[in-house]
């Protein structure tokens, strides 16, 4: 299987994906609030880039049914239900649920993939789940992987690049891998750091971001290991939970 990484959403845009399965990665906090929400029992959820783009899509749903969730600066947006902690995303509150979701970087990177054969999201909760699937595809087709990491404001942030890193090894242990300079940096870098994530996290700026704000609870919940196998995907502008066969 051939692995390539996108540091940030921004290196995303104006690729044509085509004949590829992309894997977004938005550990701090995006595709852990969204894997939570389908492993919790939401219907969909609705990824958009901006707060206006979260009303309009709002005012077109069964708003009964329908919560909108997200950040601006990592704290939840005025008027919204939800704000970007995975924690808020509990059975009781979305079973059944659509959710609106926009966040600063992770439904940006969701959006900025085109033409790409399939678009799926990876965290440290389904990294497991991710790899066998991925492995699963690659006995049906021949498709190339694309990591795109979210990163923050156009940065690359170390805690997506870890998860890419440490999705990459389990494929390995499964599969011929070959990945690039990029992957294999970050597949070492996991391999050294497997035993305490946190540790391995501890100066990266997102990471701190989230520290200084009290958000910890987050943190620890974000870099649990394979505790779900929920694997979302993206399918006409809906992230829905793959149906395992
Ligand atoms: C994002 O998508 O930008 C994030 O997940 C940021 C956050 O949760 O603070």
């Amino acid at each position: 299987m051939k692995i390539t990484i996108i540091p940030t959403a921004q290196q995303a845009q104006g690729i044509n994906f085509s004949g590829q399965t992309a894997v977004v990665i938005d550990v701090l906090r995006a595709t852990s609030v969204i894997t939570t929400a389908l492993e919790n029992g939401a219907r969909e959820v609705i990824p958009v880039k901006t707060v206006e783009e979260a009303q309009s899509v709002y005012a077109q749903c069964d708003t009964a049914n329908t919560l909108r969730g997200g950040e601006r600066n990592a704290l939840k947006i005025e008027g919204f239900d939800l704000s970007n902690s995975p924690l808020e995303y509990k059975k009781k509150v979305v079973e059944g649920k659509t959710l609106i979701l926009t966040t600063t970087n992770g439904t940006n990177a969701i959006n900025n993939i085109i033409g790409a054969d399939e678009v799926v999201l990876a965290c440290f909760r389904n990294a497991a789940a991710l790899a066998d699937h991925l492995v699963g595809l690659s006995h049906c087709v021949n498709r190339d992987v694309v990591i795109v990491c979210a990163g923050t404001e156009g940065r690359f942030s170390l805690d997506d690049g870890l998860c890419a890193g440490m999705i990459i090894d389990l494929l390995k242990q499964q599969t011929e891998v070959e990945t690039d300079d990029l992957g294999l940096l970050l597949t070492h870098y996991y391999n050294s750091n497997k035993t305490n994530l946190l540790g391995a996290l501890s100066g990266c700026f997102h990471l701190k971001r989230l520290f200084t704000l009290g958000f910890y609870d987050d943190i620890r919940f974000c870099l649990e290991t394979n505790c779900v196998t929920t694997v979302p995907i993206v399918q006409e502008g809906k992230i829905k939970k793959k149906q395992m066969p």
